[in-house]
């Protein structure tokens, strides 16, 4: 499918999503939470959903940010997970994605994380394709795609400077750096 049959523009509402889960024991480490890894995979099918949604196209994962796993979640939960796609470029979308893990019995609802996956359409070929603008509704639509900007290129200054720090890593020079550490060299 190419992007030709697609709007220029879609409002963000087109691509929400919410994903509901119940933590089933099965799901469960061996201390009787819910393993990281399974939460990991609802994040990445709802960030699918809201990707794919937008851009009337297939959609991969290209790489996710801000996952941490702070507050546990338990057995008997409800988790739900809902997305929305908060940025786009030519090719990839940036999905935003709230976890939320509600204890039925009680009713109390805890936030334990927000992430962000950026996903790439691809056409039938498996080449990067064009999707839609994003039409902003609300303010909140205008402020997740500012955050994104200042996300994308504080990601990328990251980047530079920890390239940077690498190729002028000197060992010899550095090693002090381990005094502070856990750790022992065994060469
Ligand atoms: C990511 C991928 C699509 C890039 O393909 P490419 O031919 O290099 O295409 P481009 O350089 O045109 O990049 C396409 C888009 O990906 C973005 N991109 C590429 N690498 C990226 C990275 N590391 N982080 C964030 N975005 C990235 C580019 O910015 C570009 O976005 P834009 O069109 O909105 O500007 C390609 O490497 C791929 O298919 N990777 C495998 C993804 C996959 O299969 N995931 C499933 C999990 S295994």
């Amino acid at each position: 499918m190419s992007a030709d049959h697609l709007p220029a523009y879609r409002p963000v509402s087109h691509s929400r999503v919410t994903l509901t889960e119940l933590m089933i024991p099965s799901y469960a480490n061996f201390g009787g939470k819910i393993h990281g890894g399974i939460l990991l995979s609802l994040m990445d099918k709802v960030a699918y959903a809201a990707a794919s949604k937008h851009a009337g196209t297939y959609c991969v994962t290209v790489s996710v940010d801000g996952v941490n796993f702070l507050q546990p979640v338990e057995v008997g939960e409800l988790v739900s997970l809902l997305a929305s796609v908060n940025y786009v470029g030519r090719t990839s979308l940036l999905v935003g994605i709230k976890v939320i893990a509600e204890d039925v019995r009680s009713g109390s609802v805890k936030h334990t994380n927000t992430c962000y996956f950026t996903m790439v359409a691809k056409d039938d070929e498996g080449r990067p394709s064009q999707v839609p603008g994003l039409l902003l509704e609300t303010p909140d639509d205008t402020r997740r795609f500012l955050e994104a900007i200042k996300r994308r290129e504080f990601k990328e200054q990251y980047r530079q400077e920890f390239d940077n720090a690498r190729s002028i890593l000197a060992l010899e020079e550095q090693q002090h750096l381990l005094e502070k550490e856990r750790c022992q060299l065994g060469y």
